[in-house]
């Protein structure tokens, strides 16, 4: 026979996996679902704000500040890990009260200015509560990372009312964002640390972001002057 038993890392973690009877697991697992569907909702409701306001540029100046927007949600094992290692239970109720990102929107742009444009406009909107910002392109970290990090929250309304659900809004431009998954993928591979050479990669990685920041500014610099003779 399969075991089916499920092994929750910490003993005696006051967690609502954590329990043997197969019924109040199904219970459980079915809350965790429906969490999950008001995430899913959650990232819909911005994503459709994000799409309108391209949309509308698109009309108006006949070219699309958003170049294209991914979404994710949060793994089960990201969401318990996260929890855990801020010493929170891991329950539907202090998943929706503790973390923020859950719900995860990155929002890919060509111009610098088109970023702070995009997060002025939702920010603006009177159903939207900003959180938190994280400028990292005024201030970018010690290894290069370039991002605007936007925490908000919006009322979602379902059958039994409206609850206020949080969402991550990451906005980058595309040489920001060609530059965090390459480094991304990098930091994740496992025993990178320990390689030779390492230093040396970080160093270039470094660069590069730098490079980027370079092209990035030109390309706004081109943009501005064009936009003296025509709006855009
Ligand atoms: P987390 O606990 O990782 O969620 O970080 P945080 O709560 O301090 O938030 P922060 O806004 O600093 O980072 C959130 C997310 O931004 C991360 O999950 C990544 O997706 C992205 N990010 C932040 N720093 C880096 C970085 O140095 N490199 C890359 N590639 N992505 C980053
Ligand atoms: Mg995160």
């Amino acid at each position: 026979m399969m075991n089916t038993q499920i092994t929750i890392p910490e003993e005696n973690h006051s967690s609502w996996l954590n329990t043997p009877d197969p019924k109040i697991f199904l219970e459980n697992a079915e809350k965790f679902n429906n969490l999950m569907m008001m995430y899913r909702c959650t990232i819909r409701e911005i994503q459709t704000k994000l799409e309108v306001l391209d949309d509308e540029f698109s009309v108006q100046y006949k070219r699309n500040p958003i170049s294209f927007i991914k979404t994710r949600i949060k793994s089960p094992q990201s969401i318990y890990r996260k929890l855990e290692k801020n010493g929170y239970d891991f329950t539907p109720q202090s998943i929706h009260d503790h973390l923020n990102d859950v719900a995860g929107i990155r929002v890919v742009c060509a111009f610098v200015d088109d970023i702070y444009t995009i997060a002025d406009l939702l920010a603006s909107q009177d159903d939207i509560t900003v959180v938190n910002i994280k400028d990292y392109i005024k201030n970018p970290k010690p290894n290069g990372y370039r991002s605007y990090h936007m925490i908000v929250e919006i009322p979602i309304f379902f059958s039994k009312g409206k609850t206020p659900m949080r969402a991550e809004i990451q906005i980058r431009t595309n040489g920001m964002d060609f530059w965090a998954t390459l480094e991304h993928q990098l930091r994740y591979k496992q025993g990178i640390e320990k390689m030779d050479g390492y230093e040396i990669i970080s160093e270039e990685l470094l660069r590069c972001a730098k490079s980027m920041h370079n092209m990035d500014n030109e390309m706004q610099s081109i943009k501005n002057k064009i936009g003296q003779f025509h709006d855009i």
